[in-house]
């Protein structure tokens, strides 16, 4: 995709990532991902909103050669993350005329990983405007969505929101605009994965953004990932639900198996809650997406972490799935452990919980078997079923 526009004189001219798979070595990317970067041509002076991940630089030039940039008077670097800033000093090179736009916090971050000067930055406050001309480019600042610098650009004419990662989704796609209902389902997939992977840990500063743009009533929302989104009402009502804390029945189950005992024990518990008509989702955590199971810790009402005992404690591959999910903080309200031991279960289940300090959920208590479930250990899994479903 070339440079598309979005609005009079206001142009997409990013990159799109196609076959990239992995984001911060930990979040699967099925669906590649795009570097969103805008031009905003005003009367009188040209902005570029952030830029493209080094690797995709080129295209970032050549966009900006095909709109015929001659002139850069400002670079806005919403966001210090290398994916969007990272062409920042290359972008330098070819416009030294250009100053960067940005907060003081991220000014400092940039100069730590970019070693730009610091005669090269222009500071603004939040809600501080600079003038384009006709155009003009007001800044809110939005700490922990997802870093502690990260602000967002508002085009105030056009009515046109630049919220870098926020409200953004992990996919290449041709179709820059969310106008297709053909897209609509999977661009839908992949924002609610985006949220799950990225923006879950930060729920409770997402509400008062929520509520900033309600208030901003943008026309456009343009990230800095994914979709430009010409609809927004969709995404805005989609992290509303997320961010809330209204859960689903819905019991997650991760789950390792050595010796088929805890399998055997993972698929009756989830055929009780079935029976019980609680939505269950059991995930082998050797072979999962954990994008797939972050996305169903987003509105989960209880997870339930199913483990042998191996090296004095549960499974490695459980222990990190359990780190993960303590990291996002999904609003959970029950946990528990489920799995098989040999001579001693205590420091398994202690292992886990000592992995979850973060989540706020009621433990309720484990079952744990010697050796392969008997009568009575499947009787404790039908009453750890029934508490789960009340
Ligand atoms: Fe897309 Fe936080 O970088």
């Amino acid at each position: 995709m070339s440079v598309k526009q979005i609005k009079e004189n206001i142009y997409w001219v990013g990159a799109i990532d196609w076959d990239r798979v992995i984001f911060d070595e930990i979040i699967p990317l099925p669906e590649g991902t795009s570097y969103n970067a805008y031009i905003v041509k005003g009367s009188e002076k040209t902005a570029l909103i952030d830029t493209v991940e080094p690797a995709k630089g080129e295209e970032l030039i050549e966009n900006l050669k095909t709109l015929k940039v001659e002139k850069l008077d400002y670079i806005i670097s919403n966001h210090t993350e290398q994916d969007h800033s990272g062409m920042i000093p290359e972008i330098l090179k070819l416009y030294p005329e250009a100053k960067v736009v940005t907060n003081k916090k991220c000014k400092q971050m940039l100069i730590d990983h970019l070693h730009i000067e610091e005669e090269k930055f222009i500071v603004v406050d939040d809600k501080e405007t600079i003038s384009l001309g006709d155009k003009t480019l007001q800044f809110f600042l939005a700490p922990w969505v997802h870093w502690p610098e990260t602000m967002f650009t508002y085009a105030v004419e056009d009515k046109v929101l630049f919220p870098c990662d926020f409200l953004g989704s992990h996919i290449a796609t041709s179709e820059l605009f969310d106008t297709s209902d053909e897209n609509k389902a999977k661009i839908y997939l992949e924002a609610k994965r985006y949220y799950a992977t990225i923006m879950m840990p930060f729920r409770k500063f997402i509400v008062k953004y929520l509520e900033l743009i309600d208030q901003l009533n943008p026309e456009i929302i343009a990230p800095s990932h994914g979709v430009v989104m010409k609809e927004p009402e969709w995404i805005l009502n989609n992290y509303k639900v997320w961010v809330s804390d209204e859960v689903k029945p819905l019991v997650l189950i991760p789950f390792v198996s050595m010796h088929e005992s805890t399998r055997i024990m993972v698929e009756f518990l989830a055929r009780k809650l079935s029976d019980l008509g609680v939505a269950v989702r059991p995930y082998n955590v050797m072979t999962a997406d954990i994008g797939n199971i972050a996305m169903d810790l987003v509105d989960a009402a209880a997870v339930v972490f199913a483990t042998p005992a191996v090296l004095a404690g549960a499974h490695p591959s459980i222990i990190s799935l359990a780190y993960l999910a303590n990291g996002l903080r999904p609003k959970v309200k029950f946990a528990s452990a489920i799995g098989s031991y040999g001579w001693s279960a205590t420091a398994t289940v202690k292992h886990i919980q000592q992995n979850l300090s973060s989540l706020k959920a009621e433990w309720i208590e484990e079952v744990m078997v010697k050796g392969a479930p008997s009568d009575s250990d499947f009787e404790r899994l039908e009453n750890l079923a029934r508490t789960l479903a009340e």
